[in-house]
């Protein structure tokens, strides 16, 4: 099968083209990225010499671009990654997100429907449920809760979920949804908490935690999402959400002290900062649906992913180094300096 994944130089769709092209090493992998600022070839620098894999920097909005990918590489499977994440940004420039989140989405549906794929999978997040109270722990996110959006990015990533549902609707494109909780682990782009966090402690420098550090969120380790996506894809219904999350939910300042004392850092580097404009308070998932219908579980524990997650980040300094030096944005230059542009 030819699975072409959007954003595959980003945290997550880098981690699922790892994981496609070692379980399913029948399969190929056509990857498309326009690396932005999120987007690190350097990341996929072991898979770009795979003759599984194949890599174009090209844009989702760029409609020309996108439809000669498809009539080149004729797809079956279809994993939207690629977008605009960081809930930050979108407060400072919502613009981009919803042409990357929104325009993009429509663009590559066009293409699947134009060119006939088997299944177009729009990976999107337990964000578009809004936020859930802090005083009522009993309360989760269903598929069947209503869209409610806070900031630019949830709300972009809702109008493309809605666009998606309409696609299927209106012109029978055979898709799936998954909305997931927040991911960590390996290669997270280090403007998120946990690498964030683990840069600053790891640099002595003060960690800004936003507000008074009591927002909830749902952690899950980044291979368990990926493995969701690969048995939607696979086995899941068409036309159907699914909810990944695995009931681990966490305070911010949790998390920060977890990570403080893993490196044997001090408490003191914490320093409480302004509060997110509209900041989500808890996020929760109820994971039972795609653990009935597709047998899913997650299979590490925050306690062993968070020290898995450290590790990583220790031994890949060079990684997050060249981001925060800002040399990484070099690379594809260099990289492509030297080879054969597919584009
Ligand atoms: P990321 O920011 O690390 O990566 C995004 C990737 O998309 C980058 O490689 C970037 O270059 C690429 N990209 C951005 N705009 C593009 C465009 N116009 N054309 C082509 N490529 C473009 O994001 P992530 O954390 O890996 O998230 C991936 C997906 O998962 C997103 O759709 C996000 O909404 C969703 N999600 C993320 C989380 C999380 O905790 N990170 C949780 C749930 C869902
Ligand atoms: P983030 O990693 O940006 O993910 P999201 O906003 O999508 O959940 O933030 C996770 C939580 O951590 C969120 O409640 C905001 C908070 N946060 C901080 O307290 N300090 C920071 O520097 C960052 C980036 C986030």
């Amino acid at each position: 099968m030819n699975i072409l994944v959007t954003g595959g130089a980003g945290f997550i769709g880098s981690n699922f083209v790892f994981l496609e092209l070692k379980e399913h090493p029948e399969d190929r992998i056509i990857c498309v990225d326009k690396l932005t600022y999120a987007g690190n070839l350097k990341t996929l620098k072991d898979v770009m010499d795979n003759p599984q894999f194949v890599f174009y920097k090209t844009d989702i909005c760029d409609r020309e671009a996108i439809d000669e990918i498809f009539a080149k590489e004729r797809p079956d499977i279809v994993v939207n990654f690629a977008a605009e994440s960081h809930v930050d940004r979108s407060i400072e420039n919502p613009e981009v997100f919803l042409e990357t989140n929104i325009i993009g989405t429509s663009v590559l549906m066009d293409a699947s429907r134009k060119y006939g794929v088997k299944r177009y999978h729009q990976v999107s997040t337990d964000e578009v449920y809004g936020d859930l109270p802090l005083d009522r722990p009993d309360l989760f996110f269903t598929e069947n809760t209503p869209l409610h959006t806070s900031s630019p990015y949830s709300s972009s990533k809702a109008g493309a979920d809605l666009l998606v549902n309409a696609y299927h609707r209106t012109f029978g494109l055979p898709t799936t949804i998954s909305r997931c909780s927040n991911n960590y682990g390996p290669y997270q782009f280090p403007e998120k908490l946990i690498p964030l966090m683990i840069a600053n402690a790891l640099a002595d420098k003060n960690l800004p935690v936003y507000g008074e550090g009591i927002n909830v969120r749902d952690w899950l380790y980044v291979e368990d999402h990926c493995k969701a996506i690969d048995l939607i894809i696979r086995k899941g219904t068409v036309g159907e959400v699914y909810n990944i999350g695995g009931h681990n939910e966490m305070r911010n300042i949790d998390i920060v002290k977890i990570i403080l004392e893993e490196l044997g850092k001090p408490e003191s580097l914490i320093v409480h900062v302004t509060d997110r404009k509209g900041h989500d308070q808890r996020y929760a998932i109820d994971p039972a649906k795609i653990h009935a219908e597709l047998g899913w579980l997650p299979e590490t524990m925050f306690k062993d992913g968070i020290k898995k997650t450290i590790r990583w980040y220790l031994d890949n300094k060079e990684w997050w180094e060249d981001i925060i030096s800002g040399d990484y944005q070099n690379y594809y230059a260099e990289m492509y300096g030297k080879k054969e542009v597919i584009d």
